[in-house]
């Protein structure tokens, strides 16, 4: 470890260049159940390592002499501009990863101008996410709680301060099978305090998610109950199917993240960039549809534009960032892939991301 990094400044020698090389110096510098934890898919990990190679069987068509002098990354999300179609995932425990762990993530996002995601496993209070970055655009990713007066109290929470969506994670009726965790015997209760879930005042009650934290029992029936007590829009995240797209569109959902929790939940399901064009055709236009897993590259931003998602988010790699270095590890990270994603459509001949289509991908023969 002593000649890769650099004891002073506690950052490696050579700058970082790409998303996979935060990625290496995290597996170096955090405690292997950490890693495992954040690396970690369900079962044989296929659906997790799918993802990643599922985007390398979709290659690029160009289009040159266009003039692309002036690319402008800039989109929008239910409504609200963001600087380029790549914003944050809800990911838990960013406080395993760095000290002031969400905060950190939270004045990143702000400072690159996307929207971050913040999960109901946040380990800062959602007071202390909000107020460290107050002009940034957040959603919250909402866990069902089996007591639903303990959600409705949450959700109202999020709202007052000032979080534009409800993000509901659907692929978590239960905990998936993580091999790594089982091994390394880790004990996220015991590791962290989950300060998140109650206003500071009811710090001392019981925590939210003692005993059994989500509610299996979720229907699409309950989702009504939840429009009932917000005004937010209600995004689901998890949707791999054309049936279950059909019938969000049936209960007035106003977005769909095409994902499988980084392949962390159900495995052998398919990488979710091969899910997408069959939710986006579903959909038929009446929602937004985004996509993460395996999102590691500017091409990969374009593919999964090209194929109908209206932004992309990321999961791991903004944990990698974090804990390089917290905050400017977070910027770093996005200030990469953006470029990234500005270079590739400067390459493929696109200005605006409104002309990224069909016509510039093709999927290759294995
Ligand atoms: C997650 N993910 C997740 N999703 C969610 O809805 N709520 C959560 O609390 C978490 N927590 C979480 C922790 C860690 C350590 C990881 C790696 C992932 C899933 C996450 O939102 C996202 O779907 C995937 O991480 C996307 O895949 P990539 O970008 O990691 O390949």
């Amino acid at each position: 470890e002593g000649d890769k990094i650099d004891s002073e400044s506690g950052g490696p020698e050579m700058p970082l260049a790409c998303l996979t090389d935060f990625q290496a110096f995290a597996r170096e510098r955090l405690p292997k159940s950490t890693w495992d934890f954040i690396e970690g898919g369900a079962d044989d990990s296929f659906t997790r390592d799918d993802n990643i190679a599922a985007f390398k069987r979709i290659r690029l068509r160009p289009r040159y002499l266009k003039n692309v002098v002036n690319v402008d990354t800039r989109t929008t999300i239910q409504g609200e501009e963001i600087t380029a179609p790549i914003c944050i995932s809800p990911t838990g425990f960013h406080c395993l990863v760095w000290p002031d762990g969400e905060m950190s993530t939270a004045r990143a996002a702000q400072a690159a101008g996307v929207c971050y995601i913040t999960s109901t496993f946040a380990t800062c209070a959602l007071e202390d996410i909000a107020a460290t970055a107050p002009r940034g655009l957040r959603w919250f990713q909402l866990y069902v709680h089996p007591d639903r007066q303990l959600s409705k109290q949450l959700v109202q929470r999020v709202e007052s301060l000032g979080f534009r969506a409800l993000v509901i994670t659907v692929d978590v009726p239960k905990l998936g099978n993580r091999r790594h965790d089982i091994r390394n015997q880790l004990d996220l209760k015991l590791n962290l305090l989950l300060k998140d879930l109650h206003s500071p005042k009811e710090r001392t009650s019981m925590p939210y998610f003692q005993m059994s934290p989500i509610d299996s029992s979720i229907c699409w029936n309950d989702l009504s109950w939840l429009q009932s007590i917000t005004r937010l829009p209600i995004i689901l995240k998890g949707i791999l199917t054309k049936e279950d797209a059909e019938l969000a569109v049936k209960h007035n959902i106003h977005g769909i993240i095409v994902s499988n929790h980084g392949g962390r939940q159900l495995d052998d399901v398919l990488a979710s960039i091969d899910a997408l064009a069959e939710v986006v055709a579903a959909v038929k236009g009446k929602m937004e549809v985004y996509l993460d897993g395996g999102i590691r590259t500017g091409n990969d931003v374009l593919k999964a534009l090209a194929l109908g998602a209206k932004c992309v988010f990321l999961g791991r790699p903004i944990l990698w960032g974090l804990a390089y270095k917290g905050e400017d590890g977070v910027k770093e990270v996005l200030n990469i892939i953006k470029n990234e994603f500005h270079t590739s459509m400067a390459l493929t001949g696109c200005q605006s991301v409104a002309e990224i289509n069909q016509d510039m991908i093709q999927f290759s023969r294995l």
